[in-house]
This record gives C-alpha cells, sequence and structure tokens, in this order.
C-alpha cells in the first residue's frame, strides 16, 4: 500500500513508519516539525527512515489545503494514517483555539482532499482523554463522552465527530483510536515517563502534580503500532476503538516503576494536580480484541525496563535532546 503518514516524525509516527516500511509499504511522511518540542528530535526520528527507497519525507503542514492536495495527486494513496496533532493536554488550556485548528480543520483539510482524490482509507489517532472524568470504568467506546476536560480532548472528540460526518456522507471507512497513553523509545520529552527518567538519571527533582493517586493505563507504542496496522488492513465502516493497555497503574507506582529501572530513589518535588488533568484511564478492548485482534503484548513493567534501556543508550550516544 502507499500511505499517506500525517505526523510521522513524532514519537508515535516514526515508529509506525518504521513497520511499515518493514511491511514493504510505501510511506509518505508529511509534518511540520512543529516547535510544540524540540524539532531537532522530531529530524532525529525522521532520520531513522530516510534512507529507506520506500520511504519520502515533506516538511509541511496538515492545514495547508494546497500542499496537501499536490501529495494526493503526486502519489496516488491507498489509506491515510492520520497522526499529526496538537498533541498534549496541559498546554491547550493555553491555547485552545491553536490545538483547533491543527486537530479540526487539519483533519477536515486531509478528508476533503480524500474526497476530491478518491481515497477512502483513514486510521486517525484519537485519545483516550475524550472520556473526560466518566465515572463508567473501564472506559467504553458506547460511553457518550460528551464531558471532555481539557481543549484536546474536545478537540479529538470534535475530529472524531467530523470523520463520522465524511464516513456518512462519501462512504468512507474510518478507524478512530482511542490511545491510551502511550510511551517506550522516541517518546515526547516532555510526557512524565520522559521527564522522570530523565531526572533520575541526572540526579534532580521530579516535579510530580497530585497525591501520586491518578491512575493512567499505560501503553507501549509496539503495542499501538500493531493496533494501527491492524486497523488499516481490518478497516471497514466506521467505528471507534480503545487501544490500551488496559491494565493502569498509578503515577506512585510509576515511579516505583522507573525508579526501580534506573537504579535510583526520586527526588519529589510535589506541585497540585494540574487544569485538565483527569483522575484515571483504564481501556475495556474487548471491542479491538474481537474487530482486529488486538491484544497488548508489553505490560508496563516489562516497557518501563525497555524505555529506560533506550533512554540511557540515547543518552550517552548524546541522541537526546530535551
Ligand atoms: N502519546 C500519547 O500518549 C498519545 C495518546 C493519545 C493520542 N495521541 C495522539 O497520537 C498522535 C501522535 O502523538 P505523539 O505522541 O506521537 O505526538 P508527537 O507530537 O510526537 O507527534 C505529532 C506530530 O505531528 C506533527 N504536527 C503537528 N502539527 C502539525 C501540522 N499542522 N501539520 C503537520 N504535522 C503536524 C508534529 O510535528 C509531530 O511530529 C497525536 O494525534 C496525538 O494526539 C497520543
Amino acid at each position: 500500500m502507499t500511505i499517506l503518514l500525517t505526523g510521522g516524525a513524532g514519537f508515535i509516527g516514526s515508529n509506525v513508519a518504521k513497520q511499515l516500511l518493514l511491511e514493504n509499504h510505501r510511506v509518505i511522511c508529511l509534518d511540520n516539525l512543529d516547535d510544540y518540542y524540540n524539532p531537532d528530535t522530531k529530524w532525529k526520528n525522521v532520520q531513522r527512515t530516510l534512507s529507506d527507497p520506500g520511504y519520502h519525507f515533506h516538511e509541511g503542514d496538515i492545514r495547508d489545503a494546497e500542499l496537501v492536495d499536490t501529495l494526493f495527486q503526486t502519489y496516488g494513496f491507498d489509506a491515510v494514517i492520520h497522526l499529526a496533532a496538537r498533541a498534549g493536554v496541559r498546554p491547550s488550556v493555553q491555547n485552545p483555539a491553536l490545538y483547533f485548528d491543527v486537530n479540526v480543520n487539519g483533519t477536515m483539510t486531509l478528508l476533503q482532499a480524500m474526497q476530491r482524490w478518491n481515497v477512502h482509507k483513514m486510521v486517525f489517532a484519537s485519545s483516550s482523554s475524550v472520556y473526560g472524568d466518566s465515572p463508567n470504568v473501564p472506559f467504553d467506546e458506547s460511553d457518550t463522552a460528551d464531558r471532555p476536560l481539557s481543549p484536546y480532548a474536545a478537540s479529538k472528540r470534535a475530529a472524531e465527530l467530523v470523520c463520522h460526518t465524511f464516513h456518512h456522507l462519501y462512504g468512507f471507512d474510518i478507524f478512530c483510536l482511542r490511545f491510551f497513553t502511550v510511551f517506550g523509545p522516541y517518546q515526547r520529552p516532555e510526557m512524565a515517563i520522559s521527564q522522570f527518567t530523565d531526572s533520575l538519571l541526572n540526579d534532580t527533582a521530579i516535579q510530580v502534580f497530585g497525591d501520586g493517586s491518578t491512575a493512567r493505563d499505560y501503553t507501549y507504542v509496539d503495542d499501538i503500532v500493531r493496533g494501527i496496522i491492524l486497523s488499516l488492513e481490518n478497516l471497514n465502516g466506521y467505528e471507534v476503538l480503545n487501544i490500551g493497555g488496559s491494565d493502569p497503574i498509578s503515577l506512585a507506582d510509576l515511579i516505583q516503576l522507573i525508579e526501580q529501572a534506573v537504579g535510583q530513589n526520586a527526588q519529589i518535588n510535589r506541585l497540585p494536580m494540574q487544569p485538565g488533568d483527569v483522575q484515571q484511564t483504564y481501556a475495556n478492548i474487548r471491542k479491538a480484541q474481537q474487530l482486529i485482534g488486538y491484544q497488548p503484548s508489553v505490560r508496563v513493567e516489562e516497557g518501563i525496563r525497555r524505555f529506560v534501556e533506550w533512554y540511557r543508550a540515547s543518552q550517552e550516544a548524546g541522541l537526546v535532546t530535551n
């Protein structure tokens, strides 16, 4: 398949690109290397696959309809894997308009290009944050998910709805995958696991928001990549699917796992809960198991061990740019 991969220079996207190329797909990556975190890190991610003849990189914005049209015309895509977004819950509280512009209008630009160029398949990266503080735990795709707590979460839910409209009007096959806190090699540097690991390795204090009781359903990036590819292969109609580890742990337990993997105790600087943060996330993955045969394979303990090993090696090789 020839696939348009938006956001392919990012954490999840660069891991997806690597796997798609291994499976002999052609990958055209569109990413504007935005400044949400250091663009050098993204450029290093791109370099993991740049020499592969099946990989093409275009630096540009998903909101640039002319550029998007040119790419559709040039490559004749079979499908779109749409990961480009302003990610991150807390910064969205400061800049809601930007989050809506990129995450909703950007998605609309791609859907319109699909309509013009007769491309009918999309896998869209949604988020567990759409559930807000839902009392129905574990979170199920049949929940209404109409009480998002941050502009980021609202923008992802809005984009899911726009995807449904295009499915209804034009018969597109679209899977909206709700990822649950993703971690692993090439992780975004501002995410908690990266920050904590970096602080422990460099003997500085970690910043912990809240009393440590918040819980997250951490999902190893290889399992997310598998969920995306399985969706692409089994795509039919419009579906919303949870892709999670389905095994949540508290923030306090997460810190302990990182301490064990690094072999160093954390110095904790405790701060209040942040606006927009939810108390817990927990994926019910029965639907993904049934529809695409998704099964998480890396438990959080093993994933943290692998991440710390990767982070240590990258730091020693001078590849970490925070
Ligand atoms: N990492 C997680 O825990 C997580 C959880 C749920 C959902 N998601 C979603 O998965 C996707 C990938 O997340 P990630 O963690 O790899 O984030 P990331 O920030 O590493 O990747 C996103 C990429 O999109 C690019 N981008 C941003 N705006 C763009 C634009 N206007 N045009 C083109 N490219 C643009 C960025 O440069 C970046 O490389 C995002 O849609 C995110 O919302 C991630």
